[in-house]
């Protein structure tokens, strides 16, 4: 029998791993609004905005009701039901195209899950992946049928991936197998009779590990909080960690986000360090999640306070060169960040927009300085090192985007910021004091190329109080999460100005059971919960992933993808198009350029209570005895060689 209290817990199951450190309580809109009008009267006019299509809506009419099915999606929408294996909508067809221990390297060793190496590991694809971006080959055209897959990896389940796992006994080389399992796979992927492949032996394959040598550039490199005892000069480290979701740029690179970063850490006396006040803001402790501190140095607190300082940011790297040096890019900002998605603005600049997955964190946007040259790809290269990080603040109806800027308003050295790098590394901070709207939970935010607007994936905050509602984020203990709209002036698509100071937002859609307040598309197909990652097809409508956590199995709902219109009549109509296996999370959705394709990423299946290695509550995709389930990419594609959802 497994001792539960052995077990090693996952890093991200749900809301109880979430605990927030945002203690300022900025509530800005709340105190205005219902300062002004009361609280029922704030909630009857967010209601009425409902019903009459204020949400940016056009909700459907009657007589559009009548006539049948309002989404423009052809699709037979799946039943909400949760199987072990996965499930796709009838006229389609769902491949697994790599899975977790497959080979990446041409030397790479084949997958033997009892006898599993880190030397094997780190030429072999990663555990958990998570954001994908497809990039075509050759760079800079829109081939739809040859290109590379960049994968993520964000985090490891030893008690999925080892027999007889237990944290207390966990081995040197059972961690470095979980560092070699982390960060991010380069494979080159053909098209051929209309099934996808990998390219074997390709010359652009590539494992990203921890011990891979990266750069750190921005404000924030060489700072003295930036130094450690392996690195005196705060500009060169190894790896990256727990990349969640990521983006593109359009010089083509990818980039990795390093979200939960705080669990990799732990010993010393952190409550007593330098550092005391920014880990408390971030959650890094004396007890972490993963016991490397054991075995490497630089994740011992007490060995090497300022490594915490050197996570947190986004990573850019060049896929199209397997010998580029990754690098981390602090002028973005230092956070628990979910993704980074770029648009190239109307006046040349390119527009990043970021989110802080944490309860009560924050949305952030950043403006190059610089402008994007389509025609010099070194022109390009470091745009990502100057420019303009906000914070989101969001009334009534308008969001408006606050700079983080040394010595602007309150960040000086009264509020002990001593320069932009000081700002940087403690981003929280100066949004705090800024005046930033506390969230519920940013996840992906993307900009929309078709219309112009930008969705951000609100997933759950369970801890938001009665009191500290407000208009973005309206409901208090919120299971479910929400989808938010923004709508930047100037006009649709390529009119829209993303680098203006004030936008427009509506709520698109508020996630949940019928009891819980949600609102759709009265005639939705499906009911979503904790949207996380998003994509747009060739038309602009959006897809949604979902991770419920632990609540997949207790509300008993699967977690996919799910389809809907942002314009017409299916404005918010919802229809389930693929499900993942039983306790997996949907991430990395990602079309390609003719939309044919959809790439997705299984994550952790089988990630629950009680389900291990010898006995884990799913064994997909391979279905084998003994053989533990597999986090694999997923290649969807119609039967009929068609448009994926028409
Ligand atoms: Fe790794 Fe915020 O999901
Ligand atoms: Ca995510
Ligand atoms: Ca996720
Ligand atoms: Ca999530």
């Amino acid at each position: 029998m497994e001792n539960l209290d052995q077990r090693y817990e996952p890093i991200e199951v749900d809301d109880e791993d979430d605990f927030s450190a945002n203690s300022t309580g900025n509530r800005p809109f709340l105190e205005i609004a219902e300062a002004r009008f009361g609280r029922r009267e704030v909630l009857k006019g967010f209601l009425a905005a409902a019903a009459t299509g204020a949400f940016g809506g056009t909700l459907t009419s009657k007589a559009a009701l009548a006539a049948g099915d309002s989404s423009s999606f052809t699709f037979k929408a799946l039943e909400q039901v949760i199987k072990e294996g996965h499930q796709v909508a009838e006229g389609y067809s769902a491949e697994v195209l790599i899975r977790w221990g497959d080979k990446v390297l041409a030397d790479a060793p084949d997958f033997d899950a009892n006898n599993q190496s880190a030397e094997a590991q780190a030429k072999q694809f990663g555990y958990n992946c998570d954001f994908l971006a497809y990039m075509p080959l050759p760079l800079g055209s829109d081939n739809s049928e040859h290109g590379l897959i960049h994968s993520n990896h964000e985090y490891t389940d030893p008690q999925l991936m080892f027999a007889n796992f237990s944290k207390d006994t966990q081995t040197a080389e059972q961690s470095r197998i979980e560092m070699m399992a982390h960060n991010g796979s380069v494979i080159e992927v053909k098209k051929e009779g209309g099934k996808w492949r990998v390219v074997a032996n390709s010359k652009y394959a590539r494992r990203i590990t921890l011990d891979t040598e990266m750069r750190i550039s921005g404000p924030a490199a060489g700072h003295d909080r930036m130094k450690t005892g392996y690195d005196p000069t705060g500009t060169r480290i190894f790896g990256t960690i727990n990349n969640c979701a990521g983006g593109t740029t359009p010089w083509g690179t990818a980039l990795m986000a390093e979200e939960n970063f705080q669990g990799y850490f732990a010993g010393g006396d952190p409550e007593n360090a330098p550092e005391a006040r920014n880990y408390k803001r971030y959650g890094v402790k004396a007890k972490g999640r993963y016991p490397w501190h054991k075995t490497v140095a630089r994740f011992d607190l007490g060995k090497e306070p300022n490594e915490p300082n050197r996570y947190g940011w986004i990573v850019e790297y060049d896929p199209y060169d397997p010998n580029s040096t990754p690098v981390k890019r602090t002028a973005l900002g230092r956070f628990k960040h979910e993704g980074a998605t770029s648009i190239v603005n109307k006046d040349g600049r390119v527009v990043f927009y970021l989110g802080d997955d944490q309860r009560f964190d924050y949305l952030y946007r950043f403006v190059t300085k610089g402008s994007y040259d389509p025609d010099n790809r070194a022109v390009n290269r470091d745009l990502l090192d100057q420019g303009t990080l906000s914070v989101a603040k969001f009334d009534e109806k308008t969001v408006t985007w606050l700079p983080i800027v040394f010595g602007e308003g309150p960040l000086t050295p009264e509020n002990d910021f001593h320069s932009q790098g000081d700002l940087l590394i403690e981003t929280r901070r100066a949004a705090d004091l800024v005046g930033g709207t506390p969230m519920d939970r940013p996840e992906d935010v993307e900009p929309n190329p078709v219309n112009g607007r930008v969705y951000v994936m609100l997933t759950n905050n369970s801890k938001r109080k009665e009191g500290q509602t407000d208009a973005v984020n309206p409901r208090h203990s919120n299971r479910y999460g929400q989808i938010v709209e923004l709508v930047p002036p100037g006009g649709a698509g390529a009119d829209a100005d993303h680098a203006a100071d004030v936008f427009e937002w509506n709520m698109f859609l508020m996630a949940g059971n019928k009891a819980s307040g949600a609102v759709y598309h009265p005639e939705s197909q499906a009911w979503i919960s904790s949207p996380d990652n998003c994509a747009f097809d060739t038309l602009g409508r959006l897809w949604i992933s979902t991770d419920q956590g632990s609540k997949q199995i207790k509300d008993n709902i699967p977690d996919g993808m799910y389809a809907t219109d942002v314009e017409g009549p299916g404005r918010a109509l919802l229809k389930l198009f693929y499900a993942v296996p039983r306790s997996a999370e949907m991430c990395g959705p990602e079309f390609t350029p003719d939309g044919k394709t959809l790439f997705v990423a299984v994550q952790h299946p089988a990630e629950e209570k009680g389900s291990t290695f010898e006995t884990p509550s799913t064994r997909w995709p391979d279905f084998a005895d003994g053989v533990p389930p597999r986090p694999s990419i997923v290649a969807i594609t119609k039967d009929d060689g068609g448009l994926i959802g028409t």
